[in-house]
């Protein structure tokens, strides 16, 4: 894949004196990695007191190491390779506005700095907010995600439009060929191979929205709140990115997400103006931690990058690293928290059942619940599941009355999709497929359009 994670491995394992061949669905940095808000941080919202609460104070350690590693990583190859993209050093800040919140930051301020981090508690922040807390995180960093990656992407053999179809072994069947490998890295967001590997029963997407503003404040560092209805600043260049209303994918059916934001910074700022908006999604995984190294036992050659939990640069420098490290067979103690094949019981129990119970309700649905409107019901400029000619559809009328009609069976697994009026798309709420309103595949895991009715 042409994000992030796929172009660094491909570059470290390139330098390490490996010949890479990277397939790209699409286009480089058209997915995730274009819409990221690039925060290049070990401040991952409040993960070090979970992680010293169900893993320990080791895993904290390590965790925290690998962030490090990771930003310094960045900060090494852009200085040596020269690239221009905007990269700045600045704190990260965690923030609450909630007084009931302050001692669970107190708590994360702690933990970072056992875990070996430059972390302290504050009340000070440069946001226009009454916050009641924060911990600050010294000496983190911002960039622009797609010059830093048009950069890079420009030393490796990169094949754009080719989507991988089928892999069997070493050999890639692509829409334009095929491509024979010793070792295959999958880092291509959402694994699409439903087996070997199970990725499916273990991830699900969680969705987000961002605003582009003119006339916003200039911060002092990039900024998240821990809230519920929490928010992510950072500045780009003269611009604030505001960003928020996350939910998993296939659950935003009410729509509103855009307009949250956009009263939020009408609050805020009210002599801003918007420029332009945007969402993203990313991989949630059961116990929060990423999955990075082989695939499965069943296939040795295979390797895998995937579910961020929305820190993609760290991230996928820290995959890049790793990859390239096991790959070459280096030393690399600290990647054993990332591996694919951990079994953690205690941190996953949660996220395992609800992601069990949105399968078999998801799927029932599809089968069992009749739809709530008729075709002629649906308003100009609308979508949704409605009953036509005594079959369930997936319909979007335009605000010229012209309709839209496709088939709401997830070609994944057989979800049923739900529309996202912010997106005008089909989302599927199981592994958070997406397809635009005529059934065009958006992001992954499924592998084909939506079929027109
Ligand atoms: Fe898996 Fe839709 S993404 S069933």
């Amino acid at each position: 894949g042409g994000g992030m994670a796929g172009i660094l491995t491909a570059y470290y394992l390139q330098k390490a004196g490996l010949r890479t061949v990277l397939l790209e669905a699409a286009r480089v940095g058209s997915g995730q990695t274009g819409r990221t808000t690039a925060k290049i941080t070990v401040q991952h919202g409040p993960i070090y007191s979970t992680l010293l609460r169900s893993f320990g104070a080791k895993a904290a350690g390590q965790y925290a190491s690998i962030q490090r590693r990771a930003i310094e990583a960045f900060a090494e190859l852009i200085g040596e390779e020269g690239i221009a993209c905007d990269f700045q050093r600045l704190p990260a800040y965690l923030y609450t506005a909630d007084p009931a919140g302050v001692t669970a930051l107190r708590q994360e301020a702690e933990a970072a700095a056992r875990a070996g981090i430059d972390a302290v508690f504050t009340k000070e922040t440069a946001l226009p907010l009454p916050v009641k807390g924060a911990v600050r995180f010294a000496d983190q960093a911002q960039f622009h995600p797609l010059r830093f990656l048009e950069a890079v992407a420009s030393s490796l053999t990169v094949y754009e439009n080719t989507r991988v179809q089928k892999v069997k072994g070493g050999l890639l069947h692509t829409n334009g060929g095929s491509v024979r490998a010793q070792y295959v890295v999958f880092a291509c967001h959402y694994p699409f191979l439903n087996l070997p590997g199970y990725y499916f029963m273990r991830m699900h997407q969680s969705r987000g929205y961002v605003l582009a503003l003119e006339g916003a404040s200039q911060l002092d560092g990039v900024y998240l709140g821990v809230d519920r209805e929490g928010f992510s600043f950072r500045n780009s260049g003269e611009r604030l990115l505001l960003g928020g209303g996350n939910h998993r994918t296939g659950e935003n059916s009410a729509g509103g997400k855009y307009e949250e934001l956009r009263k939020k910074a009408a609050a805020l700022w009210p002599q801003s103006r918007e420029i332009a908006c945007w969402s993203a999604q990313d991989c949630m995984t059961m116990d929060g931690l990423p999955y990075i190294g082989p695939y499965s036992p069943s296939e040795p050659s295979w390797y895998v990058a995937t579910g961020f939990a929305k820190w993609g640069m760290t991230n996928s420098m820290a995959a890049a690293i790793l990859l390239r490290d096991q790959i070459t067979g280096r030393e690399n103690p600290d990647g054993d928290i990332f591996s694919p094949q951990r079994f953690t019981p205690g941190a996953s129990a949660k996220t395992f059942l609800e992601d069990g119970m949105h399968a078999v309700r998801d799927l029932s649905r599809r089968i069992f619940s009749p739809p709530k409107a008729l075709l002629e019901e649906l308003p100009p400029g609308h979508g949704g599941v409605v009953e036509y000619d005594g079959e369930k559809v997936g319909v979007y009328k335009n605000e010229e009355g012209e309709l839209f009609m496709v088939s709401v069976k997830c070609p994944h697994l057989g979800c049923q999709l739900e529309w996202n009026p912010d997106e005008k798309s089909w989302d599927c709420p199981c592994h958070g497929s997406r397809f635009d309103y005529t059934g065009r595949l958006l992001d992954n895991p499924a592998q084909s359009s939506l079929s027109p009715v």
